[in-house]
């Protein structure tokens, strides 16, 4: 399953480092072809010589190599990687990671990087339970990473509770899971659009709100991530979309908006409307700038914008998806239900704002999905990169 498949293993100082010997066979019989990188410390716990021998390759550990001077690349290393796996990933590796403490060869391969990262924690119970530990994996699932959970059991201490580095067989089939994953969607196309739109008052002046992109960038990223065609239709804002299956077409205004997404709706299977879109707009614009001086206060006539989701759910073919948002502060399940059918949804993502861990600007969010047969399912407060994992999972069991 991981055939072809390039995996930089990282591999840090704890009693755990004996199992990754077993993790590295694992993925070579799936296919692999693995670099290990071990810090100097994993060395006092599994030897190079095991290592090299099993992956077929010597072991990097130094920034170069002593008696031949041998420059170690770590960005073409991080270049090189479709996936880096740090396991076991000791309390110490996690902080430098969660900091970018780029002091040894892999801890500055994991910031080169560009591809997905696993971290499979090792520590001893304390150790993992306390809050800086806690804080900087929270940090590190916050950056994108991929936390595979350690498992309950005795722990090198002889003491019992969570902090066994998860089986080898369970972090290699997460790896693969991960890479099936990027197939789900192969083939398919999708339009998202994110961000808040801009309506002119004059040249120097606009209306809009507080969105930031977030949400409609992690959703665009996700789908590109499992393998979907992407065209990202987005107002203002300060994010740029990173994954090569992103086209990014950018607007500014709400009509500018609709125009782009009808030029692209016909094609896709797929449309999450993410976009915080401007209700309304100034009814004629200045061309020049509105002065101040020697002029009463002006009063802005604004006229109602096209309504994007409604407009595409019209149009909706069967085996189009067309996903919205609602965004509520009071009635909030019985107003995300009427946008649902007034739009023609199959599925409504509401989320409640509250000005600290949902909502704009915000990098976390809290929602419910709501289906057009009328189920519900409620999450949990996450960061907006799950989320989109969240949505996109929805996505996948309904094509
Ligand atoms: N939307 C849209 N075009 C608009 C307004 C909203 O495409 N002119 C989309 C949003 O991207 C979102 C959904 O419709 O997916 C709901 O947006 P929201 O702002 O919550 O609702 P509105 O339709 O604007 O209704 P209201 O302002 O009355 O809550």
């Amino acid at each position: 399953m991981l055939k072809g498949k390039h995996i930089v293993l990282g591999i840090t100082g704890g009693i755990a480092a004996y199992k990754s010997a077993i993790l590295l066979r694992l993925f070579v019989k799936s296919g692999a072809e693995v670099q290990v990188v071990m810090t100097p410390s994993a060395r006092e716990f599994i030897t190079p010589v095991t290592l090299s021998a099993l992956s077929g390759k010597p072991v990097v550990s130094e920034f170069f190599t002593a008696n031949t001077g041998q420059w170690n690349s770590h960005v073409d290393l991080g270049l090189w990687a479709d996936a880096m796996v740090i396991a076991p990933a000791t309390a110490c590796t996690i902080g430098k990671m969660a900091h970018g403490v780029a002091d040894n060869m892999l801890v500055t391969t994991y910031l080169s990087a560009k591809a997905p990262v696993f971290v499979a924690p090792a520590m001893d119970l304390d150790m993992m339970a306390h809050p800086s530990t806690v804080a900087n994996i929270e940090l590190l699932r916050n950056y994108g990473n991929h936390i595979i959970e350690p498992e309950e059991g005795e722990l090198a201490s002889h003491l019992v509770g969570k902090g066994r580095m998860a089986e080898p067989a369970t972090i290699c089939a997460a790896v693969e899971a991960f890479f099936a994953g990027q197939e789900e969607l192969k083939g398919r196309k999708a339009l998202v659009t994110a961000g808040p739109t801009q309506e002119m008052i004059d040249p120097v002046r606009y209306i809009s709100n507080y969105s930031t992109g977030k949400m409609g960038y992690a959703i665009a990223e996700e789908l590109a991530c499992r393998g979907a065609e992407v065209t990202l239709v987005t107002g203002p804002v300060a994010l740029k979309a990173r994954h090569q299956r992103i086209t990014t077409v950018p607007v500014v205004s709400a009509c500018e908006m609709l125009e782009a997404c009808q030029a692209h709706f016909p094609d896709v299977d797929i449309a999450v409307m993410t976009a915080a879109v401007a209700d309304y707009r100034v009814a004629s614009q200045a061309t020049s700038k509105i002065k101040r001086e020697g002029h009463d206060a002006p009063e802005l006539k604004l006229v109602k914008n096209p309504d994007i989701a409604a407009t595409l759910g019209a149009a909706k073919r069967p085996g189009q998806l067309l996903v919205g948002f609602a965004l509520e502060t009071d009635n909030a399940e019985a107003n995300a239900r009427a946008k649902l059918q007034r739009k023609n949804l199959d599925f409504v993502v509401l989320n409640t704002p509250n000005g600290i861990d949902s909502g704009f600007g915000t990098d976390n969010n809290t929602i419910t999905i709501i289906k057009a047969d009328g189920t519900l399912s409620h999450y949990d407060n996450k960061p907006k990169t799950l989320v989109a994992r969240d949505v996109v999972d929805q996505i996948v069991t309904m094509l």
